[in-house]
């Protein structure tokens, strides 16, 4: 599958879920093989104001590659700002694409 720039290998992802998908789980999810992960639901908002447990929702380990994050918000300028924030934050330098409505995704 390929998304923007994206070329995703293999048929099973893991969908996001609030309260579900936290590292733990993503990395295991990596282990057995998911083609991408992606966060729990993280504030644009709580993001944007350096909020630190916005920030920390959207921290990944070094395993997690492909892996996206999921932001939320209702203000454009805002969910512009913090998906900057979530290709830049984290391991290297990364670009970023909105392939679905609140949804980031960071380059491995
Ligand atoms: C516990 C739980 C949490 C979820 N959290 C989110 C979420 O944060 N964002 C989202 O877009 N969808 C969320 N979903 C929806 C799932 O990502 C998925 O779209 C849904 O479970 C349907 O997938 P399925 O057809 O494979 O069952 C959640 C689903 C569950 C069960």
């Amino acid at each position: 599958m390929r998304i923007g720039n994206f070329e995703i290998n293999g048929g099973a992802a893991l969908a996001p879920m609030a309260g579900v998908a936290d590292r733990a789980f993503r990395e295991i999810c990596i282990e057995f093989g998911a083609a991408y992960v992606v966060t729990e639901m993280v504030s644009s908002k709580g993001l944007t104001m350096h909020d630190k447990k916005s920030g920390l929702l959207m921290q990944l380990g070094e395993s997690e590659r492909p892996a996206a994050v999921q932001i939320f918000g209702c203000d454009p300028d805002t969910m512009a700002q913090a998906a900057k924030q979530a290709a830049e934050t984290g391991h290297g330098k990364g670009n970023s694409v909105c392939p679905g409505k609140g949804h980031s995704v960071r380059h491995p």
